[in-house]
């Protein structure tokens, strides 16, 4: 849990006030802090003038707005249909063996949390994630497990 203080105001200060200035001022608060708090959705319809409930489905329907806190390095596995073809479920299955979690959670440590989302613009490549904003593509089991356990080594 965190202090929204300003923020808010500081960014619709900058993106403005209109619902389109929604997107940029939630994005903005996310990368300050990672994640949304009811407190900083409520603080961001009060500033907008509209319900908390548009900003609640607005940051819920877009899984790159976290409304809970997430691990230091957040895994982003493409659900959509062309990684799904190509073996999405294998490395699903790497990664909860892994990490010793389910998609959905974090790591006690919170090191890691793995999370699926729809299409990340890499279908060509795919099956693929993102770990943070780094996206890994082409995955295997074998490939997928290299790259975690680099990670588990910073
Ligand atoms: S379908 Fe997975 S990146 Fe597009």
């Amino acid at each position: 849990m965190y202090q929204v203080g300003n923020l808010v105001k500081e960014l619709s200060d900058k993106h403005g006030r209109e619902r389109e200035s929604l997107m940029p001022i939630l994005q903005g608060i996310v990368q300050k802090h990672n994640y949304l708090t009811d407190e900083a959705m409520v603080e961001v319809a009060r500033e907008l003038d509209i319900s908390a409930a548009e900003v609640y489905g607005t940051a819920s329907f877009y899984t790159f707005l976290d409304t809970q806190l997430k691990g230091k390095y957040v895994i982003r596995v493409c659900k959509t249909i062309t990684c799904s073809m190509k073996g999405k479920g294998d490395i699903i299955h790497t990664l909860e063996d892994m990490l010793k979690i389910k998609v959905g959670e974090t790591t006690a440590d919170n090191q890691f949390s793995l999370v699926e989302t729809n299409c990340i613009g890499w279908c060509h490549k795919a099956p693929a994630i993102l770990i943070n904003e780094m996206p890994y593509t082409e995955l295997t089991p074998e490939k997928v497990t290299e790259i975690i356990k680099d990670y588990m080594q910073k």
